[in-house]
C-alpha cells in the first residue's frame, strides 16, 4: 500500500484526480470503478476542471459505480445515478452508454448482481477502482460481516451507515435500508485501487484498513492483500496511523 497524506480535503481530491487523469491519458478506453458520497466530490471537481481546461478526454472511458440504493429510480435526486450525473458525468464528455450503475429498481437482485458482474467482465474488468470508506470500514456497501461477500449483491445497511448517510435525507427514517453493491472480489479484481478518506471521523477506519488485522469485520482491511493500492488521506483521517 502507498499512503499519501495531504494537508487538506482539496489536495486529497487533487492527488486522486491526478491518478485518475494519468490512467485515462495512458489508456483512453479505461474502465473506471467509481464511488459516490462526500469524499470523492473534490476529485470529481478537479477531473471536470482538467477536462475543461486541457481537454482530458473521457469519450472512450467506461465507468462502473460501486453501488445504488434499492428502490431508488435514477431520476430520484437521492439516487447514486443522480449523484453521479450532477457531480461528474454532466461535466465531462463521457458517453451515456458507457456509464453503468447497479439497477436499484431490478426485481431480482440476484439476477441483477450477475448481470452487473458479466458486464464488468465483458468490458475487460476494472482498470482503476476509486473507493471511499465508511466509519465502520465498509467499502462499497460491504458492511462488517463474518465473511467477505464476493460479487455484486444485495446488502442490508448497518445502522451506523444509515445514520451517516442520513445527512443527505430529511431524516434517518428516509434512508433506504437496502442497497446493491459490488462485492469484495469485484473490488479486489480491479487492476489498481485508490482509497480516499478525509476527516477525523474516518481515522479509525483508515487505521483498520491500513494497519489492522485482515478481517471481514473491517472490510477495507482486505485491501492490504491487493497488489496496487494507494491510500490518499488528509491529515485528520491519517491521525491514527503510526
Ligand atoms: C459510495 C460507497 C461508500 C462510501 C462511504 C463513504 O458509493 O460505496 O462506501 O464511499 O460510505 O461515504 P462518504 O464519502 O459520504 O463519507
Amino acid at each position: 500500500m502507498r499512503i499519501i497524506i495531504t494537508d487538506s480535503y482539496e489536495k486529497m481530491g487533487l492527488e486522486a484526480a491526478n491518478i485518475v487523469a494519468g490512467q485515462v491519458y495512458l489508456k483512453p478506453d479505461s474502465v473506471l470503478g467509481l464511488a459516490t458520497g462526500s469524499t470523492p466530490v473534490s476529485m470529481y471537481q478537479r477531473l471536470a476542471a482538467v477536462h475543461k481546461t486541457v481537454g482530458l478526454d473521457f469519450s472512450e472511458v467506461t465507468t462502473f459505480n460501486l453501488d445504488e440504493y434499492i428502490g431508488m429510480s435514477p431520476d430520484n435526486p437521492q439516487s447514486y445515478h443522480y449523484f453521479m450525473q450532477e457531480n461528474f458525468f454532466k461535466h465531462i464528455n463521457i458517453r451515456p452508454e458507457n456509464v453503468y450503475l447497479p439497477n436499484g429498481m431490478a426485481e431480482d437482485m440476484i439476477a441483477e448482481g450477475e448481470r452487473y458482474e458479466k458486464l464488468i467482465a465483458a468490458k475487460g474488468g476494472i482498470d482503476l477502482q476509486v473507493l471511499g470508506i465508511g466509519q465502520n470500514a465498509h467499502i462499497g456497501f460491504n458492511e462488517p460481516d463474518v465473511k467477505f461477500a464476493a460479487t455484486t449483491h444485495k446488502v442490508e445497511l448497518d445502522e451506523e451507515t444509515i445514520q451517516a448517510n442520513s445527512r443527505f435525507f430529511a431524516s434517518a427514517s428516509e434512508v433506504p435500508r437496502y442497497a446493491i453493491s459490488m462485492g469484495i472480489k469485484t473490488i479486489m479484481m480491479a487492476e489498481h485501487v485508490i482509497l480516499l478518506a478525509n476527516g477525523k471521523n474516518k481515522a479509525k477506519a483508515v487505521y483498520k484498513a491500513v494497519c489492522g488485522d485482515v478481517t471481514p469485520e473491517a472490510p477495507a482491511s482486505i485491501l492490504q492483500l491487493h497488489r496496487d493500492v494507494a491510500v490518499i488521506v488528509d491529515e485528520a483521517a491519517a491521525s491514527l496511523l503510526p
